[in-house]
C-alpha cells in the first residue's frame, strides 16, 4: 500500500536496525550498547543519522534488545521486531510505523559506528541522481571477511548481494562489500518489502534480497562506491570492536594534540569521546579519562591516573590517582596513590597526598592531607592540616554521620574523629586523640577519649614545633 505522493517535499528519516541478537559478540549486552571510547555504538550511528536528516531516527529493537530502549528513552522513535528474523524483517517492522509523509529513508545498521553524516547525504544524492529504487554503499574492502559481497553485471551495475555464508567460493573472492547503509524510495520499498522470502540457508529474511527484486522490477540499484578507510566495516565481534576502538582512539588523541594537549605517549592515553580538555593540558603515559570529565588549562595528569566524570581545574597536578565524580578547583595537587570517591570537592591550592582516601567530602582551599588518611562525609575549612593517619569514623554500623572541621585547624597524627562531631576554627588535636565530642574553636583535644585542654600560649606553641 503506497501512500499518495504529497505535493511538497517529503521527509527523509533514518531507520536504524538494532534488533539483532549479535550472537558473535557472545554477550548478555545487546551489541549496539557495547561502548566505543565510552559511548554505546548506537550513539554514534544516531549522531550521523541526525546530522544527515535533521529528524529523529526510528530505531528497531526486539524483546532481546529491550535494554536499548531503556538506554536511549525518548531521544528517538521506536519500532518493534517481535523476533529477530533478519534485516529484511527488521526493515518491515520499521515501515509498519513509519509516518506516511516520509518519502525517503536511510537504512543504517546500528553496528557501523564510525560512519559520517556527510557520507549519508552523498548516499541520498546518489539515489536521486540515478532515480534508483535504492542506493547502497559499496566498499572496496581490504578484508571482506564475514560481510555481504556486491555482485555486479558486465555493465558494472549492482545485480545482487550475496552473504558470505551463502556465497560460492568464487563469490567469496569478490573484494567489494555491502556496508549495510542504504537510501530507499519509500513508495517502492512499501510495495516490495512484504514479498521478501526467507533464505533457504538460514531461514532469515535478508534486506539484501531487495537488490534482486529491484532488478526484477527493472529498477536500478545505485551504489555509492567508497574506498576502505576502515570506517564503514560493521562490528560483529569483540576483535572488530577492539580494532574500531584503536582507530577511534588514535583519531581522537591526534585531534586533541592538534588542539594544544601534550601526550608523551598517545598510544597509552585512553580518552572517552565525551571528555573535554583545555589547552596546555599534559597527559602522561597510562592515563584514562572517562565520561563527562573536563580538565582545565595548564593541568598535568601524570602517569597512572584514572579520572571518571570529574571536573579538574586549571594548573592542577594529579599523579597515579583515581578520581571519581569529584571536583578539583585550580592549583590542586593530588597523589600519588590517592582515591577521591564520589562527591569529593577540593578547594583551590589544596594538597591530597599518598594513600589519602576521600568520599563525599569538601576540603576548603589550602587544606593539606598529605599522608594515609580517610575522610568521609566531612567538611574541612580553609588551610586546615590533616595529620598522617587521621580517620573519620563516619559509619556507626547503621547510619553515616558527618564530621565538620573549621578553618586553620590542626589534626595531630592518628586522630580518630567519631562522627557526628564538630572541630572548631583553629582547634587542635593531639597525636592519637580519639575525638568523641565537639572540640570548641581554638582549644586542644588530647587523649582517648579526647579531653579539652585550654590553649597553650602561642610562644610555647612555636617552640614545640
Ligand atoms: C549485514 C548485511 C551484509 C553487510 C553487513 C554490513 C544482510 C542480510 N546482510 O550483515 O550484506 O555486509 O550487514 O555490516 O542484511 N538486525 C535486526 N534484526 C534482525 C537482524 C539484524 O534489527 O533480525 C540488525 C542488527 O541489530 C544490526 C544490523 O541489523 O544492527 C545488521 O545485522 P547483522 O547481523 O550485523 O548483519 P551482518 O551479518 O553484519
Ligand atoms: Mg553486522
Amino acid at each position: 500500500m503506497s501512500p499518495q505522493a504529497t505535493s511538497g517535499p517529503r521527509r527523509v528519516v533514518a531507520i536504524v536496525l538494532a534488533a539483532g541478537l549479535g550472537t558473535r559478540m557472545h554477550s548478555r549486552v545487546p551489541k549496539v550498547l557495547h561502548p566505543l571510547c565510552g559511548r554505546p555504538l548506537l550513539a554514534y550511528v544516531l549522531d550521523a543519522a541526525r546530522a544527515a536528516t535533521g529528524e529523529r531516527p526510528l530505531v528497531v529493537t526486539s524483546p532481546q534488545t529491550a535494554a536499548i530502549r531503556a538506554a536511549f528513552g525518548d531521544e528517538v522513535d521506536w519500532a518493534f521486531q517481535a523476533s529477530p528474523r533478519g534485516t529484511g524483517d527488521a526493515l518491515r517492522a520499521a515501515l509498519d510505523v513509519l509516518p506516511a509523509d516520509v518519502g525517503e529513508v536511510l537504512v543504517l545498521s546500528g553496528d557501523v559506528p564510525r560512519l559520517r553524516g556527510d557520507l549519508l547525504e552523498e548516499l541520498l544524492d546518489q539515489r536521486r541522481l540515478d532515480q534508483a529504487a535504492f542506493a547502497l554503499t559499496a566498499v572496496a574492502a581490504f578484508d571482506p571477511t564475514g560481510l555481504g559481497r556486491v555482485v555486479r553485471n558486465e555493465a558494472g551495475g549492482v545485480e545482487r548481494i550475496v552473504e558470505e555464508k551463502d556465497a560460492t567460493e568464487d563469490e567469496r573472492e569478490l573484494g567489494e562489500i555491502n556496508a549495510g547503509l542504504y537510501a530507499f524510495d519509500v513508495d517502492w520499498l512499501r510495495d516490495r518489502i512484504h514479498t521478501l522470502m526467507p533464505s533457504p540457508a538460514t531461514g532469515e529474511l535478508y534486506l539484501t534480497e531487495l537488490v534482486h527484486m529491484a532488478r526484477a522490477d527493472g529498477r536500478l540499484v545505485a551504489s555509492l562506491d567508497v574506498d576502505d578507510d576502515g570506517r564503514l566495516l560493521g562490528i560483529n565481534d569483540r576483535a572488530q570492536l577492539a580494532q574500531a576502538e584503536w582507530d577511534m582512539r588514535t583519531e581522537l588523541n591526534e585531534s586533541w594534540m592538534r588542539r594544544g594537549v601534550t601526550m608523551r605517549d598517545p598510544s597509552t592515553v585512553y580518552l572517552d569521546a565525551t571528555v573535554e580538555l583545555a589547552e596546555d593540558v599534559t597527559l602522561e603515559p597510562n592515563v584514562t579519562l572517562r565520561g563527562s570529565t573536563r580538565v582545565g588549562e595548564g593541568t598535568t595528569i601524570a602517569a597512572g591516573s584514572t579520572i571518571i566524570d570529574s571536573v579538574i581545574g586549571r594548573d592542577c597536578h594529579v599523579w597515579a590517582s583515581i578520581i571519581e565524580h569529584s571536583e578539583l578547583e585550580d592549583a590542586v595537587r593530588v597523589g600519588p596513590f590517592a582515591h577521591l570517591r564520589p562527591g569529593t570537592s577540593v578547594g583551590r591550592g589544596a594538597e591530597v597526598g599518598n594513600y589519602a582516601e576521600l568520599k563525599n567530602t569538601r576540603l576548603g582551599p589550602g587544606v593539606k592531607q598529605h599522608h594515609m588518611s580517610y575522610l568521609g562525609d566531612a567538611e574541612l575549612g580553609a588551610d586546615t592540616n590533616v595529620g598522617a593517619g587521621t580517620i573519620t569514623a563516619n559509619f556507626d554500623g547503621k547510619v553515616k554521620h558527618r564530621t565538620t572541621i573549621g578553618k586553620g585547624a590542626f589534626l595531630g597524627v592518628d586522630t580518630m574523629l567519631i562522627a557526628p562531631v564538630v572541630v572548631g576554627d583553629g582547634a587542635k588535636t593531639g597525636a592519637g586523640a580519639v575525638v568523641t565530642h565537639d572540640v570548641p574553636a581554638g582549644t586542644l583535644a588530647v587523649g582517648v577519649p579526647a579531653r579539652i585542654r585550654t590553649p597553650r600560649p602561642p610562644a610555647e606553641d612555636e617552640s614545640a614545633r
